[in-house]
């Protein structure tokens, strides 16, 4: 169950911020202009590792002044950065400069005493703050907002877009904020503190889009634990003619000892991780996991151990991500398209997910002329000797260092490419060919599944084995479907004033049920006649909005 989350502060309306936001009218957008700084993956995840050990989550009471917050806070040391958000309840996210200032508030931190239950004595840096006396504080919080804009907003956010690009505004909206980010680190942190009472070496690393740039407001948390550090500490050199090593227990193979410890570490979180609810251990998968809830940051965790290739190609991904600006933009306005078509699901099923919708859009990009993106095997090649790296007997060698990495010299806009997306895999032959993002071209498929994208490191394996023949006819019907409307381009964009949609707005509206059996004069009254009524109930929620911040 997701948890609601508010927003405190009074944000103007959309049409406000996008007006704010308008670029001067003709520029042109293309995506290697963008001064991102580049870092490398590894730097990146282990900055705000890091931060997050100096960090600490606080339960605070519903009227809290944040200058007397902040000042008993620094009794324990310099803060560094810290915000608020709500769910279910204000909490604060507090990074302290140093470390030894989280070991300073444990210090002076107790454990509750409760008249019916019995607390378990678990000391974590999830704390919660109580006011000594009943005195209620003013309060005065901005909090930060973690749950992405509702389907509504989404809808007003393309629509009223106009000389902003569309897409690149429905990324800003959509894209994992600094604190969300900030958050997903510190619950991983603190689920490592947790799995530290068994493998004090073990580091608990967020993968997935947590961290491959294409991550969503509201996305899941997808965790790894890693005990490379346990494993490795024996190869440490010593003098003399001997060699120590662990007594140790075995097992008959590397699937059964992943289960034996997710297991164990699932029974600690439900025991003793708190916040951690509706513990489920899915030790049978084939990639076994433990699933919950962490209840305080609201995120729906996947904790896994024995999949280091997934981390590999969450870098990989980091790195298409990041090496120009389109390809978010794209991959977003896809997965927007994807979950407003129900292409994409939350439950598990026959469904295409968002990580092969990534690949086609990544696959797409690498066969655009000039390409926009490099071939998997092309970045091998610009590896040099410290990026080489062979997990379970497979090639994982590729650039790490995006400053290597020439940009592309294409300058096809967003709004081309959208169209140009739709069309390819509208017109894409699924039945005989697979989707390689390794060698940037089509192959010949090696099994007969519908949807066959081969894993970029795994390579006998389809990451879209799932894929039922129905959802991807329903994918391809809705792609055509899709740049059919798309191709109505520039009148489209002349009925803004008479508020239809144009580009993305159009292509965003659900689905009438078998809308490819209509005439296009039909399709078009249909379209126009959903957006007249979301327009009016967005009007007529607006005045009520309105009317109740101003009653309050
Ligand atoms: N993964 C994989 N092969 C699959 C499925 C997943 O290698 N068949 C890896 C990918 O690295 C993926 C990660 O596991 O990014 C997490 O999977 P998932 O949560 O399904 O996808 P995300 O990319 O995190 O996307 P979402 O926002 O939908 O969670
Ligand atoms: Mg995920």
């Amino acid at each position: 169950q997701r948890p609601i989350l508010r927003l405190l502060s009074c944000p103007g309306t959309v049409a406000e911020d996008l007006r704010r936001d308008e670029q001067p009218s003709g520029s042109v957008e293309t995506g290697f202009e963008d001064k991102i700084p580049r870092k490398r993956f590894s730097e990146m995840q282990n900055e705000r590792r890091e931060q997050a050990q100096r960090t600490v989550l606080i339960r605070c009471p519903e009227k809290i002044s944040e200058k007397k917050f902040l000042k008993y806070l620094s009794q324990h040391g310099p803060i560094n950065n810290h915000f608020f958000y709500e769910s279910f309840g204000l909490y604060a996210v507090v990074e302290f400069c140093r470390k030894e200032s989280v070991g300073s508030l444990q210090n002076g931190t107790r454990t509750p005493s409760m008249a019916m239950e019995t607390a378990i004595p678990f000391r974590s840096r999830f704390l919660s703050l109580k006011l000594k006396n009943q005195t209620s504080e003013q309060s005065c919080i901005q909090s930060s907002d973690q749950l992405p804009p509702s389907n509504r907003k989404l809808f007003e956010i393309t629509l009223l877009c106009r000389k902003y690009d569309q897409l690149n505004t429905l990324l800003k909206e959509f894209q994992l904020t600094e604190e969300n980010t900030k958050l997903r680190y510190l619950t991983c942190s603190l689920i490592e503190d947790i799995a530290a009472a068994y493998f004090p070496d073990c580091v608990v690393r967020p993968f997935g889009s947590s961290v491959n740039t294409f991550g969503k407001l509201g996305c899941d948390l997808d965790m790894f634990l890693d005990l490379d550090e346990t494993r490795n500490l024996s190869t440490h050199k010593t003098s003399g003619n001997f060699l120590t090593e662990f007594q140790v227990k075995n097992v008959p193979s590397e699937r059964i000892a992943t289960q034996k410890i997710l297991s164990v570490i699932g029974e600690c979180l439900d025991h003793f991780g708190p916040g951690c609810v509706g513990v489920q251990k899915i030790l049978n998968a084939r990639c076994p996991l433990v699933r919950f809830s962490h209840q305080a940051s609201g995120f729906q965790c996947d904790l896994t151990t024995n999949n280091r290739i997934a981390l590999t190609s969450s870098e990989l991904l980091y790195i298409y991500g990041t090496l120009d600006s389109r390809v978010r933009a794209l991959v977003f306005g896809i997965r927007c398209w994807a979950r407003a078509h129900s292409l994409t699901s939350s439950i598990p099923g026959a469904w295409i997910t968002n990580f092969s919708l990534t690949m086609m859009v990544i696959f797409f990009l690498q066969r655009r002329s000039p390409p926009i993106l490099p071939t998997l095997d092309s970045l091998k090649t610009l590896a040099d000797a410290e990026d080489k790296c062979i997990i379970e007997g497979n090639n994982c060698t590729f650039v790490r260092d995006l400053n290597r990495i020439k940009p592309s010299g294409n300058t096809e806009t967003l709004e081309l490419l959208l169209k140009e997306f739709f069309e390819y895999f509208g017109n894409f032959a699924f039945n005989k060919n697979s989707i390689n993002i390794r060698q940037g071209r089509e192959q010949n498929k090696p099994d007969s599944s519908p949807l066959y994208i081969q894993n970029p490191f795994e390579t006998s394996l389809n990451i879209s084995k799932n894929v039922s023949q129905s959802q991807l006819q329903k994918f391809v019907d809705l792609a055509q479907e899709s740049a059919w409307v798309l191709q109505q381009k520039d009148t489209d964009r002349l009925s803004v004033s008479n508020n239809q949609p144009w580009g993305l707005a159009a292509i965003l509206l659900p689905t009438v049920p078998n809308r490819r059996s209509f005439t296009k004069k039909k399709r078009k009254r249909s379209a126009n006649e959903s957006v007249r009524n979301l327009l009016e109930s967005l009007k007529s929620n607006r005045t009520a909005n309105f009317t109740e911040t101003n009653e309050k």
